[in-house]
């Protein structure tokens, strides 16, 4: 929405569909946008199934009028990841409440009332068009516009009176022709920010706004059984508790601004590095060139202000480089985003680690009952990874948990329990919700997440950003070895009080002074790999992965990549359990990789690898360089994968590396879009 300078139609359309493409790493199936057609406000929709290039490509195609000046303008944009309803046009987002298009929507996360509301809707004789979720809330809006057009309601007390009809989780932006010019925003379990760039240094006033009271007004009972949904009652609490903030110039005269919008940082971050994140229930208003904060409900506990934050993301770190798919680039990355989540953390010299975000806390959690670590997808895997290892240098009971298997069971959680949520988005629903209900029950929470400022980074009560940098391929890789780190940081920190474990963790500390230059190591196996995929696992349609120990979550982590990005189909295997089941799969036709790195762990690794070649199996065998047990055993006959060798609780951060680099590759060979593999999402915002 820019208040700034006039823009063409076409400099408008390019930054909402360039806002798009930055965030087109989250995956998505569709694309969309809502712009004015000219300047006597009626709005025109583009909607496109398939990449952003595809909704550019239709606008184009369809859309003369780029040269048509505006001086003010608000545009939404929108890219799907489809939850209700399949990935076709009318069902891409901006939905819109009438085919005037009155009131045009886009919203991230899931309405769980939005049957109820269609049920109430339709018995209202109001026409729906799509399958979406998203499509109630434009109809609804125009709902109660016409139910209250008397009350003269500006275009947030109306989007009060909606949000309030609502549950589950949205972020939000709404368009209106009734109000040209101004957006409403807001948000609830889902990320919402406000990028601002104004020719002026930046000036906020605090102002406290009270709504005069309204007659109330509630609706009569409908044949649907809907009764009990009261829509646009104004006159209730909702309207007349209300803050707002307003951008003002130091003379008190509202600047010229223009503001960004967005779900993701990387969307703004071109055009301005001052952010303010919303907070759930704030509905943010933007005219005239300010943007006021309203609260849905009087909340004694909400923050009373935003701050306005810098960020310190820049767009070349967002960006490819040489690299052919950001996905190689992480992987590639990591000897250097592994030094970013120890640096100014770890005194090699002095052999001691200190987490800042942790210090005051150290002793609260060294004192709980349990540690409860919950998380999804790779992040869970990284839980895993150090679980042994936490269990060791803490002797604290830890277990590990899928955040969505974790709320099915409303598992019990105490007071003097320690949840630690790992997530390199801080935005995973599953992962937010059982935050939440470790907060409800008292627990004390810990963040172990890469995005700052997400909400999992500013939900919980204390934690470690793990400064891997922004990760924009779907497929989770620096992330993996930095949360891995970071958590080991964290047990080296709880354990430091520990004289017995002082020998174990110094030997720990020194494998970590050495282990982005081992990764470099490793990642000079780029080609072998890669020839490796070529000849003998490409045309392969299963591959099974074994390891036992720390090197289990090595093998779920490596099979997980093997299969998001390649769809081949893979199956991480407890090498001890083998014999149980699995070993059923074993002939001289199924690829397996065994971990087999030299921990306590290995001779009963090589015995699962005897059993495998009893069944003719061809193991590829990942093992430390030099290690002649391999040759012995295989007379030369097996593929070999060599590894530097490091601490054994560090060793799952080089094993994974190959496996990494084997997924990519598999991928490229197959010519699947490795950064967008299909029916994936970066950030799973839905439940
Ligand atoms: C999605 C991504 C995975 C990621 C998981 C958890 O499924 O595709 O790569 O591991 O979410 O995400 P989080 O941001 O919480 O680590």
């Amino acid at each position: 929405i820019n208040y700034l300078v006039p823009k063409t139609r076409g400099q408008i359309l390019n930054t909402l569909i360039e806002g798009l493409q930055r965030q087109e790493y989250r995956g998505y199936d569709s694309a969309g946008l809502a712009i004015d057609a000219d300047a006597d406000g009626t709005v025109d929709i583009y909607r496109e199934v398939g990449k952003v290039a595809a909704l550019r490509k239709l606008i184009e195609a369809s859309d003369a009028n780029t040269e048509e000046l505006f001086d003010v303008h608000a545009g939404i944009a929108h890219t799907r990841w489809a939850t209700h309803g399949q990935p076709q046009r009318k069902n891409c987002h901006p939905q819109r409440s009438d085919p005037n298009n009155e009131f045009t929507v886009v919203h991230n996360g899931i309405i769980t009332n939005y049957r109820e509301l269609k049920a109430l809707l339709t018995s209202k004789g109001i026409q729906f068009e799509s399958d979406t979720d998203t499509e109630c809330i434009a109809k609804l809006t125009k709902f109660i516009y016409d139910q209250n057009k008397d009350q003269d309601l500006d275009f947030s007390q109306l989007a009060k009176l909606v949000v309030v009809e609502l549950e589950g989780a949205y972020g939000l932006l709404i368009k209106s022709t009734h109000f040209p010019d101004e957006i409403v925003a807001t948000r609830k379990g889902s990320p919402l920010l406000v990028g601002v760039k104004t020719e002026k240094k930046l000036k906020v006033d605090f102002v406290d706004v009270e709504f005069p009271d309204m007659a109330v007004q509630t609706e009569a009972p409908t044949a649907a059984g809907s009764n009990s949904l009261q829509l646009g009652v104004p006159g209730s609490d909702a309207l007349r508790h209300s803050q707002s903030r307003a951008f003002l110039s130091d003379d008190g005269v509202p600047m010229a601004s223009e503001f960004f919008l967005a779900s993701d940082p990387a969307a703004v971050v071109e055009h301005t590095k001052k952010v303010l994140f919303l907070e759930d229930d704030d509905i943010a208003h933007i005219y005239d060139g300010e943007l006021h904060i309203h609260r849905v409900r009087r909340d004694e506990n909400a923050a009373p202000t935003r701050s306005i934050q810098t960020l310190e993301m820049e767009l070349n770190q967002i960006m490819k480089g040489e690299f052919d798919h950001f996905m190689q680039k992480e992987i590639f990355e990591q000897p250097e985003s592994i030094v970013n989540t120890m640096r100014g953390r770890i005194d090699f010299e002095a052999k001691t680690v200190q987490l800042g975000g942790l210090r005051t806390w150290l002793t609260t959690i060294r004192r709980c009952r349990r540690l409860i670590m919950i998380a999804c997808g790779t992040s869970y895997h990284s839980c895993l990874a150090v679980r042994s290892i936490f269990e060791e240098l803490t002797e604290i009971p830890v277990s590990v948990e899928l955040a969505s298997d974790f709320l099915d069971r409303r598992s019990p959680v105490f007071r003097d329990d320690v949840c630690v949520f790992v997530s390199q988005s801080g935005e995973t629903a599953d992962s937010l919700l059982a935050l939440q209900y470790c907060i409800d029950r008292g627990a004390l929470t810990v963040g172990i997440v890469n995005s700052v400022g997400s909400s999992i980074s500013r939900q919980t009560h204390c934690g470690v950003h793990i400064n891997a940098g922004p990760e924009i391929g779907v497929a989770s890789t620096k992330a993996y070895t930095s949360q891995y780190t970071a958590l080991v940081l964290f047990a080296l920190s709880l354990s430091d009080d520990s004289i017995h474990k002082k020998e174990r963790r110094e030997a720990i500390i020194d494998g970590l002074s050495k282990i982005s230059e081992q990764i470099s190591e490793v990642l000079k196996l780029n080609d072998s790999i890669k020839q490796m995929c070529d000849e003998v696992l490409c045309e392969q349609k299963s591959l099974l992965l074994l390891g036992r120990g720390y090197q289990h979550a090595t093998a779920l982590e490596g099979a997980l990549k093997i299969k998001e990005i390649s769809y081949m189909h893979s199956e991480g295997v407890l090498a001890g359990e083998l014999k149980h089941g699995v070993l059923a799969l074993v002939d001289e036709n199924l690829p397996i990789i065994v971990l087999a790195t030299r921990d306590s762990l290995f001779p009963k690794v090589m015995s699962a690898v005897e059993q495998v070649v009893a069944r003719s199996g061809n193991p590829i065998i990942i093992c430390n360089k030099g290690d002649k047990t391999m040759d012995k055993f295989s007379d030369g006959k097996f593929k070999t994968i060599e590894l530097p060798s490091t601490v054994d609780c560090l060793q799952g951060l080089l094993n994974v590396i190959p496996l990494q680099l084997m997924s990519y590759w598999l991928a490229v060979k197959r010519g699947i879009d490795v950064d967008f593999p299909r029916n994936l999402a970066k950030s799973v915002t839905v439940e």
